[in-house]
């Protein structure tokens, strides 16, 4: 390939000079300077060492870089069919735009999914639905050693933190979840003023980097903590034990990411990957985990503390429930994120290969803290691409009592699913540092989508809970789904038998 491209560069030369000596208007002039720097380019593509595609095709070669850069807008644009698209379908993705904007989302026609398969899952409606509630659903989250209980909404924002969103996007979600009185959970890149400048609730989220709450090692300060956790905003703590796109990895921020805002809000070095280390140095086992909970309900002077994690070792859950009967000590809630989970960056392995997902993972925390008899010591949180009315339902009907939701207000926010989170380059200003791609994301206009998309998305909730013939999410449970795969029950299909085991101390 390399000859030849001698051998026609050389002759597509001569034929411009050619062309450029006998013509009296010039025509060739411009052709005379692109093919002596195509040639340039060529020469200098046959001495490098890096690329074997443009050793081998020194000029075609850059089509190949061309197309794979642009291959996701080409696959969104023309390819992708309404119910293709991953992890979100456009159908999916237009429902939140519709909702975030505040109009009309009902779809026309029929639905477009094929409904006669096994893995077909349904709502057994009533034959007499129950009147819509217009109010929209609240949790009280607080167990017997909360002083400060929380009044929740059914559906707020999951983890995400500043850093991996921009300073934009973290404000819109602030202001849009005062609006609405729902709570943004800060993400374990620490608390920032900018989660603090709309004066909507906090739920603030410790990960292993203690950002935000560390002395100059790293290691947690409890001083630090309560400073932060004292303020009225507030309202609920989190110690993130891991999340469902990457369980037992720890945190990433790309090098690209770390401004020198960032690394002065985290404490840590510009410029550079940060890596929130995969475990606590706060505690190491399951009797710390429960003493870590006690110590910063403690000096939060009793607000509502709990724990986010991706089931893994199904034991160590069970573990970590025996150890807080045998304490005596509850965390007042629990964050279950599935394997499906959302993440700004993390290795395709652990993404696709580590957790399990939300639907057992739900099933199976119920099912141990009530067959331990503590399931009403606290509550359950679900995240896992609740973006629906249909999700948060299925969420409750599986064991949580209330929901987060990332990648949906990602949605609200005008986020286009360009899976560019990870390289600072998210076109929307979602999730980039780029200030000038930031500009692109209007605060006012944003928030007032996020606060639409929450309303509008619970209100939906609301609607098929009348349509089950219910008024209440408390009484939901499995049983009001069906399925396929002739119609199986739920929580026979997970753990049919093991769960039953579960042994009680
Ligand atoms: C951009 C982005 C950043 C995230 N950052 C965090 C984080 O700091 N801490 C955490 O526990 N989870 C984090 N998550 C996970 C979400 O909180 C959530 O658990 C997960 O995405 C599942 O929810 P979803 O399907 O609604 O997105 C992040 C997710 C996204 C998309």
């Amino acid at each position: 390939m390399r000859k030849k491209f001698f051998i026609y560069g050389f002759l597509l030369f001569l034929v411009v000079a050619a062309i450029y000596h006998y013509s009296e208007s010039g025509r060739g002039f411009l052709l005379l300077i692109i093919i002596p720097i195509l040639l340039i380019i060529g020469v200098y593509n046959t001495i490098q060492t890096k690329h074997a595609i443009l050793r081998n095709f020194p000029v075609l070669g850059y089509f190949r870089y061309l197309f794979e850069m642009i291959a996701p807008e080409i696959q969104q644009y023309f390819i992708e069919r309404s119910t293709d698209g991953k992890p979100f379908s456009r159908n999916q993705r237009s429902l939140v735009y519709q909702r975030a904007k505040n109009i009309d989302s009902s779809s026309p026609f029929g639905t477009q999914l094929n409904l006669n398969h096994d893995s077909y899952e349904g709502i057994k409606h009533s034959i007499f639905p129950a009147k819509v509630n217009e109010e929209l659903p609240r949790v009280l989250v607080g167990g017997k050693d909360c002083k400060q209980p929380y009044l929740a909404s059914l559906l707020n924002i999951s983890a995400m933190s500043f850093g991996s969103l921009s300073e934009n996007a973290v404000r819109a979600l602030n202001i849009g979840a005062q609006k609405g009185k729902f709570y943004q959970n800060t993400g374990e890149g620490g608390l920032t003023e900018f989660h603090l400048a709309g004066g909507g609730d906090v739920t603030w989220q410790i990960g292993t980097g203690y950002f935000g709450c560390r002395d100059a090692n790293g290691n947690f300060d409890g001083e630090k903590f309560k400073e932060k956790a004292l303020l009225p905003n507030v309202k609920m703590i989190e110690i993130k034990l891991s999340q469902g796109a990457k369980p037992g990895h720890g945190g990433v921020l790309p090098a690209s990411k770390n401004t020198e805002q960032i690394a002065k809000i985290r404490g840590v070095q510009p410029h550079t990957t940060i890596l929130s280390p995969p475990s606590h140095s706060a505690f190491s086992d399951a009797k710390g985990l429960v003493h870590f909970v006690a110590r910063l309900r403690d000096l939060s002077e009793g607000k509502p503390i709990g724990f986010k994690l991706c089931i893994g070792s199904t034991k160590e859950f069970e573990d970590i429930c025996h150890e807080m009967i045998s304490e005596d000590c509850f965390p007042d809630f629990i964050t279950i994120d599935g394997a499906e989970g959302g993440t700004g960056a993390a290795p395709l392995e652990f993404a696709d290969g580590v957790g399990m997902p939300f639907e057992p993972a739900l099933i199976f925390v119920n099912k141990t803290l009530i067959s331990l008899n503590i399931r009403d010591k606290m509550r359950v949180i679900g995240s896992g691409k609740i973006i629906s009315g249909y999700s948060i339902l299925h969420a409750v009907a599986l064991g949580a009592d209330m929901c987060n939701s990332a990648r949906g207000f990602m949605f609200s926010l005008g986020c286009i699913q360009a899976l560019r989170c990870h390289n600072n380059e998210c076109p929307t200003g979602v999730a980039t540092q780029n200030k000038m791609l930031m500009k692109g994301l209007v605060v006012t206009d944003k928030s007032d989508r996020v606060y639409h998309f929450h309303k509008n998305t619970l209100h939906s909730a609301n609607e098929l809970l009348a349509a089950a013939g219910k008024t209440r999410f408390s009484d939901v449970d499995i049983n009001i789904f069906m399925r396929g795969d002739e119609f199986t029950n739920l929580s026979e299909l997970y753990f049919p038998d093991n769960l039953t085991s579960v042994t009680k101390r």
